[in-house]
């Protein structure tokens, strides 16, 4: 184990920061610490967007989903008047949680505690026997609006009012992915796992190629990528292949191929990530997203969105296809959740040395070095050259 004194060191992780074919990987400690873990949530996960879905999931007036965010819950609503706004979804009397999960709330937001009533738009629109409180304004008890952003009909709040916007972190993502017209897309089906696993190990898994020829031995068979140049804090694997990715090995689909692809979004997929942990996964046909989100040190929940093109979803032939696009997720996906189980109980071994990287884990290098630049103490000098 390593000391506290020693684990936000930079000297203790001199052989992370060597070029990959010369690296070791991070100390199992990254993965098990509960003061790393801490660490990464204060300067990782609460400064940056925390994504929330697509908008299409939040479709008409009243509709609503919630979102636990680093500095606490969050809603996203839409509106009357069509618009979706994001709320801390916190009460303004006593601080109940309003709502819960996803649904409707008709025309207005009822506290469950004592019946405060918000307008969607977040007014106060009642709050019983109030009438006796001095100096009581409805108009300064309307609900606490967030940042809310959205980019190609994916939503990410931000609680932090002065966080930089969207997309200033993205660099060249929307340039690289914006043939795939997500505008154009409806989530079909979502769903969610709690995993017994650091975030890190989903999200490195994510991104390399390396285990696909034993974990999808059956279902997916060995994958090749190649690392694609990116600008900002994304990264993208690219696997060559003239058929959708989204099919288990040796089936083919009726569905046709998102129009207007460029040459190499068509001979091919880009396994995305944005940093820290959410993934795009683009296909000829769909797209899917994995989300990362630490629930502790080694605890993890995934959630999953799998997407088409609404001309597809109203084909005929769409609900027969989609079924084997399902199967072919709930497997592969069950089997990275499962990998990154058991790859948590080994690195529980006491004593057990860092390892070194294939020339395959370009990505998981350099996510650990993102993550070592977000998390260690800066040496005196550096900090000095600073200030
Ligand atoms: S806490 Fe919401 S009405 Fe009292
Ligand atoms: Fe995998």
């Amino acid at each position: 184990m390593i000391d506290s004194a020693r684990l936000f060191a930079p000297e203790t992780y001199a052989a992370v920061r060597r070029p990959l074919t010369e690296a070791e990987t991070l100390p199992s400690d990254c993965y098990v610490s509960p003061e790393f873990h801490r660490r990464e949530i204060e300067r990782i996960f609460r400064p940056r967007w925390r994504f929330v879905g697509r908008a299409d999931e939040i479709a008409a007036p009243g509709a609503y989903r919630t979102v636990d965010t680093f500095a606490g819950p969050v809603v996203v609503v839409r509106g009357r008047d069509g618009v979706l706004r994001g709320f801390l979804n916190s009460c303004r009397h006593r601080g109940a949680q309003l709502l819960e999960g996803q649904g409707e709330c008709a025309s207005a937001i009822v506290c469950p505690y004592h019946a405060w009533k918000f307008d969607l738009d977040g007014r106060l629109l009642g709050a019983p026997a109030m009438e006796k409180t001095q100096g009581f304004d409805r108009g300064k008890n309307g609900l606490i609006p967030v940042r809310l952003e959205s980019w190609g009909g994916f939503l990410f709040v931000n609680p932090n009012p002065d966080a930089p916007p969207l997309l200033q972190a993205w660099g060249d993502l929307p340039e690289v992915l914006g043939p795939y017209r997500f505008e154009e897309m409806v989530c079909v089906r979502r769903i969610e796992f709690d995993i017994a696993c650091n975030w890190k190990l989903v999200t490195e898994n994510a991104m390399e190629e390396y285990h696909t020829g034993t974990v999808h031995k059956v279902s997916l068979g060995q994958q090749h990528g190649e690392s694609v140049a990116t600008r900002g804090e994304w990264d993208a694997l690219y696997i060559k292949q003239d058929t959708t990715i989204a099919l288990m090995t040796g089936e083919t689909s009726s569905l046709p191929f998102i129009a207007g692809l460029p040459d190499k979004h068509r001979h091919g997929t880009y396994f995305t990530m944005i940093y820290p942990s959410l993934q795009f996964a683009c296909t000829q046909d769909c797209m899917w997203w994995l989300d990362f989100q630490p629930l502790g040190p080694e605890r993890t929940k995934v959630s999953v969105g799998f997407c088409f093109p609404r001309t597809t979803v109203a084909r005929q032939d769409f609900a027969g296809q989609v079924q084997r696009y399902y199967a072919r997720w709930e497997t592969s996906i069950g089997e990275d959740n499962g990998i990154g189980e058991v790859q948590q109980r080994g690195l529980r071994a006491l004593g057990r040395p860092a390892g070194r990287l294939s020339w395959k884990e370009h990505h998981v290098h350099k996510l650990a070095n993102w993550v070592l630049d977000q998390v260690l103490d800066r040496p005196a000098s550096a900090r000095r050259a600073a200030e």
